[in-house]
């Protein structure tokens, strides 16, 4: 059975194959005439769902999307949903992680506590779908660290850790990670339903 992943990140699609084994998982690059959809929920479950949706609709097959970001405690939650164009300009990961950084700069240390949220949706060509949600929790450091990952991975330290998820493998990253969890709790559900 055929499900599309909406994204074109192949670091994603990887992730994904490797978790719903036994499942054809293609990208986005299957279907260069679907258009980028536009993220304008305001929460992770919203956007997930458009994406999903969207792309069931256009290829006339299972989708999954997936929407994250980084929550920071004393911010009331965000970046959140914004955590992709915190510094104005959609994907500057160094200009997010600096104006994040510059926020938070006379927090005390005890108060750095964030975590990362990922929604993993299903939607189905006739209009069903499944959502579930995954956490990696932990804390911000001031000074950035690692170089594996992606956007506010030098500064976000997980629970449990001394090093920051820029310092671990991807393997080790894939296994705690709020996206990792999110897949891996839908995984049955994509099996229950498309079996
Ligand atoms: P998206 O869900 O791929 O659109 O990611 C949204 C944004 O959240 C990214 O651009 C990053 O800024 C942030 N983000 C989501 N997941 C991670 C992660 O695993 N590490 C670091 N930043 C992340």
């Amino acid at each position: 059975m055929k499900i599309v992943l909406a994204t074109r990140n192949p670091g994603k699609i990887a992730e994904l194959r490797r978790i719903l084994s036994g499942f054809d998982i293609v990208g986005l690059e299957e279907f260069p005439d679907i258009e980028d959809v536009v993220e304008t929920g305001v929460t992770f479950e919203e956007n997930a769902l458009l994406k999903a949706h969207a792309v069931a609709q256009a290829a006339g097959l299972p989708a999954v999307a997936d929407d994250s970001g980084l929550c920071v405690d004393v911010l009331n939650g965000m970046p959140g949903v914004f955590s992709a164009r915190w510094a104005g300009r959609h994907g500057d990961d160094r200009g997010n992680l600096e104006l994040l950084l510059a926020q938070v700069s006379d927090v005390p240390e005890r108060h750095l506590g964030a975590h990362f949220t990922c929604c993993a949706a299903l939607a189905l060509p006739d209009g069903g779908q499944r959502t579930v949600e995954g956490i990696l929790p932990g804390r911000l450091i001031r000074e950035p660290r690692g170089t594996n990952g992606f956007g506010y991975d030098p500064i976000f330290v997980p629970e449990g850790d001394s090093r920051t998820t820029a310092e671990l493998t991807a393997g080790e990253k894939d296994a705690i990670s709020h996206r990792g969890r999110a897949f891996r709790a839908l995984a049955p559900i994509v099996r229950e339903l498309l079996s």
